[in-house]
């Protein structure tokens, strides 16, 4: 089947087996990268993106259901070289360490602080339950979340216990 697709803001059209995941199209077909393939199940997050604006697991979404709609990756996440504000605060609170969950990780913080632009710390727990980070055991990445969303003051004020 033929799908034309915006994947971050330019459309493409492809020839894609029925069987094909989203995140194998991505990654093989488009060459993105960025969305990682952990668990290939919908467990680990490491391949969430934007899908109409609401986060999904790449993996358990078919290629050909994203026909017609609008994809964003971490790829889109930079714009013109410059990190965004969630790239920033991730680097500033050492919320990136091996990095394989990042990617996923910061979609699943975009599309919370859409809906949601100043999250208390159980809502970005909430937020974030289905991406799995083995590294950093996340309180780095909810220091980040917090600071990205204007609600850290003063270096190191962390507001949360
Ligand atoms: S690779 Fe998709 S949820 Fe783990
Ligand atoms: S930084 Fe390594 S899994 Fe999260």
């Amino acid at each position: 089947m033929t799908i034309s697709v915006t994947i971050n803001g330019q459309a493409y059209q492809r020839e894609v087996a029925g069987h094909r995941t989203l995140l194998h199209f991505l990654r093989e077909e488009v060459g993105l990268t960025g969305s990682k393939e952990g668990c290939g199940a919908g467990e680990c997050g490491a391949c969430t993106v934007l899908l109409d604006g609401l986060a999904v697991n790449a993996c358990m979404v078919l290629a050909v259901e994203v026909d017609g709609r609008k994809v964003e990756t971490i790829e889109g996440e930079a714009k013109g070289g410059t990190l965004s504000a969630i790239q920033e605060a991730f680097n500033r609170h050492h919320a990136v360490q091996c990095g394989f969950c990042t990617g996923g990780m910061i979609m699943s913080v975009r599309e919370l602080l859409a809906r949601n632009p100043k999250p208390t710390v159980d809502e970005i727990k909430e937020g974030i339950e289905g991406n799995f980070c083995r590294c950093t055991g996340y309180q780095q990445i909810i220091e980040a979340v917090l600071d990205a969303s204007g609600q850290l003051t003063g270096k190191g004020g962390v507001k949360y216990a």
